[in-house]
């Protein structure tokens, strides 16, 4: 997709309000694209960002008593890889509407190979297991679930989270256009990779909003939402000495959030929800009231507006539903919000008399705000649902099951990570084997701690280690020549310089033609005994390095440094190298051969990527494992260094601070310094 430029986005504490963006074209293609950051030109989001975004997103649908072939029309416009968790409230009994909606998801999801979720609102064991993990405000006095799309919203908010998801958003079942319904799922992710925090909520503004009368005509979007729009902007003016119409979402019903987001805030019941999601964040995260958390307060809250160009046509449900059901209650959690203004109030007030919402001297009535659902106790709540499931799961029998809570995972994953060398460090000095490694390979994988190569090997050398062992984590090549990331990796786009197979590349180094052709003018002298890996056949790179023949050819597909070794005394070797740097290059010792580089950089390349993990999950602590000279750009960038021992029983002397020496030559070295990053994770839990 391509999305128009970003203008001026407002501060309201910690709160970014980002203006409405347009989008400017649905597929923006697949081209490679220019090296530069796209920041100013409008801005291209990355099919691959968008898909890695869906597979971890849950799309709830609420659905009261719809058209169900209005309904299968709006299935049929989300992402395949969005979870789809339907929320009914439709009538059941003789005319059994929730039975037909399920046979039509079920039909649905059979046909294209997808599961989904259904569930009833008045499940009477839904309204169980919430009173039982302290949510009990959200039933009625016959003890279920209150009705509602706002509590369905609740309740599909609480089962992306127990089914592992990162990321909710909602579109409703009245939707008549399903090329608008995928639309808005992308848009949801489009919102997400612009955001620079985890809390992030994207909403939905549409220019045209027809209306059906006779001819179809396309009426700019609602009333309802203009007023509302105003009366928020207002509230934000008040607190500040400029005034601002930067809100023109304000009661969106397509919207999005990140379930770190969504699970802080309150939600209102009716079709206040929406407006009071926005009211939430204000009164929680501007610093206008009290501080609610310290670390939302750091990265601040992204909320991001963009215009779709499907225009939107759904059910109408009447003027009078808009006025008294709508407008009311949006303006109800405006009035209400515990930082509303007495100017406000009274504005408010004033344009409700007006529209006859309320009598003269009425008040504004006030709504029923539930507790944020960080409230619910989600491992006991994942326990108790867990059961219902694979019940709730459409194809019957599918296997839908509870997860760890996202938040839960996410802390474990954030908490480290590892970056680590391979020759001589994971990999066996001499047999270049990893077994004495192999469990503590799968310890961390099983504790979520990312393992991130960072060699001097090849990109295709390293995708062979990286298939073996299962690691699906970005990694550093060529001695910090380029980092490599798989391109659903991170949730957000972020500058790159090339795409290959199924990753992105950050470029540090120059190309290997370059280094290539300084190299020739040395090789051309006769004083100086170099030999480049590149010049010789498979065979003699596997006879030099003890590398199979496979290995070996891997080894000598190389994209940015090259290999060499370098003949005679001590002196000669010296001559040499000081030639090497005399024509700008530079070069790292990896304990055998020398690696001649232009511009890489092992430190930059582990400093980008800890960026790109501190982006993606917040902090992160840094352990770096090597065994020699050339690891130690890496190790000093680390928050914990750690060496493993050579082939001859003892460490390579490196200069690094606060260095952690473990026993054991390379991979048995490597084991004992998981385990030692392992215990530190309990501890620090
Ligand atoms: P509008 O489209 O915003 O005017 O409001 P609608 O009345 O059309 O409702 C929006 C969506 O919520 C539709 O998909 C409805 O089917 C659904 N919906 C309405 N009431 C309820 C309810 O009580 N529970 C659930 N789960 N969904 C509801
Ligand atoms: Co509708």
């Amino acid at each position: 997709m391509r999305i128009e430029s970003s203008g001026q986005v407002e501060h309201v504490g910690a709160v970014r309000v980002h203006p409405v963006r347009r989008m400017l074209e649905l597929d923006s293609g697949a081209r490679v694209p220019s090296r530069v950051k796209e920041s100013v030109e409008p801005q291209r989001i990355e099919r691959d960002v968008i898909a890695g975004i869906h597979q971890k997103m849950a799309i709830v649908l609420p659905i009261k008593d719809e058209d169900v072939k209005v309904f299968e029309g709006v299935l049929s416009g989300i992402p395949h890889d969005c979870l789809m968790i339907v929320m009914s409230n439709s009538r059941r009994g003789e005319v059994d509407n929730l039975k037909r909606e399920q046979e039509t998801l079920e039909r649905f999801c059979v046909a294209t190979k997808r599961d989904a979720i259904i569930v009833h609102q008045k499940d009477p064991r839904l309204a169980e297991a919430l009173a039982d993990c302290g949510y009990g405000r959200i039933l009625d006095e016959t003890s279920l679930v209150r009705s509602g799309k706002a509590e369905g919203m609740i309740i599909g908010i609480l089962l992306a989270e127990v089914l592992g998801k990162d990321y909710v958003g909602f579109i409703d079942t009245d939707n008549y256009i399903p090329g608008a319904v995928w639309e808005y799922a992308q848009h949801y992710a489009v919102g997400f990779s612009l955001s620079q925090s985890p809390y992030v909520m994207a909403r939905l503004l549409w220019r045209y909003k027809p209306k059906i009368s006779g001819k179809l005509y396309f009426k700019k979007w609602g009333r309802v939402s203009e007023i509302t729009n105003k009366y928020v902007n207002h509230f934000i003016s008040t607190k500040g000495n400029f005034e601002t119409d930067i809100i023109r979402t304000a009661n969106a019903g397509e919207h999005a959030m990140s379930l770190q987001l969504a699970k802080k805030l309150t939600y209102a019941t009716g079709y206040g929800v929406e407006t009071q999601e926005l009211m939430s964040i204000f009164e929680q995260f501007s610093g206008l009231g009290p501080v609610a958390d310290r670390t939302i307060m750091e990265k601040g809250v992204d909320i991001i507006q963009t215009e779709t160009i499907n225009p939107h046509v759904h059910e109408e449900k009447g003027e009078e539903h808009l006025l008294q059901d709508m407008l009311v209650p949006s303006l109800s959690v405006i009035y209400h919000n515990p930082l509303c203004e007495q100017a406000t109030r009274e504005l408010i007030t004033r344009q409700l008399v007006d529209l006859e919402c309320i009598p003269r001297d009425g008040e504004v009535p006030e709504l029923l705000i539930l507790p944020p659902p960080e409230t619910v106790d989600a491992g006991r709540f994942a326990g108790l649902v867990d059961r219902q499931l694979s019940e709730y799961a459409v194809p019957k029998g599918a296997a839908v099951r509870a997860s760890l809570p996202a938040a839960v995972r996410r802390a474990q994953e954030a908490a480290r990570l590892v970056f680590t060398d391979l020759d001589g460090t994971l990999l066996h000095p001499v047999s270049y084997s990893y077994a004495a490694a192999l469990d503590s390979v799968r310890a961390l994988q099983e504790a979520n701690i990312p393992i991130v190569f960072c060699s001097a090997k090849t990109r295709a050398e390293q995708q062979v280690y990286r298939q073996e062992l299962g690691i699906a984590d970005p990694f550093v090549i060529e001695n910090g020549a380029a980092v490599v990331v798989p391109k659903d990796y991170f949730r957000f786009s972020f500058s790159y310089s090339r795409t290959a197979d199924d990753c992105f590349v950050i470029e540090i180094g120059s190309p290997y033609a370059e280094v290539k052709s300084k190299l020739k003018e040395l090789c051309a002298r006769p004083e100086l005994q170099i030999t480049c890996f590149g010049d010789l056949t498979t065979e003699e790179v596997s006879k030099v390095t003890g590398l199979n023949l496979v290995m070996a050819a891997l080894a000598k597909q190389r994209e940015y440094t090259e290999t060499v070794t370098i003949e005679g005394d001590k002196k000669r070797v010296q001559a040499t190298l000081a030639a090497i740097k005399e024509v700008g290059l530079g070069y790292t010792f990896g304990g055998k051969f020398y690696e001649v580089c232009l511009g890489a950089d092992k430190g930059k390349a582990v400093k980008i990527l800890m960026e790109l993990f501190k982006l993606n999950s917040g902090d992160v602590y840094t352990i770096g494992i090597g065994d020699s000279l050339n690891d130690v750009e890496m190790l000093n960038a680390v928050d914990l260094p750690i060496i493993v021992q050579t082939v001859n029983k003892n460490w390579n002397k490196v200069n690094v601070k606060n260095l952690k020496r473990v026993t054991g030559i390379g991979p048995e070295g490597w084991a004992r310094a998981a385990s030692a990053v392992l215990a530190g994770s309990e501890q620090k839990k």
